[in-house]
């Protein structure tokens, strides 16, 4: 189990660098709102890691901190930034699954009530990540779509940093 929850502090940490190379991306295309939103989520994943990191110490564990793996630095487009994301996510998603069931062949109570936090942070996360692709579509690719979809995951920024359900 200390192995596989390790290897989930890798995978929080390399989530958390994609996303600040995202916001790095984003910043550079002078969609500001967006970087603040992708910047948010970095801070947010590395809350993740530590978070593992912590459980591990507190149940006499040793936590290893892991090397970064570099994150893609380049995007088309912001769907494509975007839609990466969700599929990141999706991925995370299934790992925590993995981690639950291994939590539960090895009778690890204590582990598998700790993952439930992560369950239910997937669920948010991955309906996040879904509500913006629907937004872009429904934006379309009109002349200032850029500017709505910028404006859009500014407000979503705005809306987590208020610490309200986005
Ligand atoms: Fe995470
Ligand atoms: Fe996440």
């Amino acid at each position: 189990m200390e192995k596989a929850l390790n290897e989930q502090i890798a995978m929080e940490g390399n989530a958390s660098n994609k996303y600040l190379a995202m916001s790095c991306w984003c910043d550079g295309m002078g969609l500001e709102g967006s970087a603040t939103f992708f910047a948010q989520h970095a801070e947010e994943e590395r809350m993740h890691m530590l978070k593992l990191v912590n459980y591990i110490q507190d149940v006499d564990g040793k936590a290893i901190i892991p090397a970064f793996v570099a994150p893609q630095s380049d995007y088309t487009d912001i769907n494509e930034v975007v839609q990466t994301a969700y599929e990141s996510e999706q991925k995370v998603t299934k790992s925590i699954y993995k981690l639950v069931d291994l939590a539960l062949k090895e009778n690890d109570h204590q582990t598998h009530n700790f993952l439930q936090w992560y369950v239910s942070e997937q669920l948010e996360e991955e309906v996040l990540m879904r509500k913006i692709i629907d937004k872009i579509k429904l934006i379309g690719e009109g002349a200032r779509s850029l500017y709505y979809i910028d404006q859009e995951l500014s407000n979503q920024a705005a809306t987590e940093e208020t610490g309200e359900e986005a």
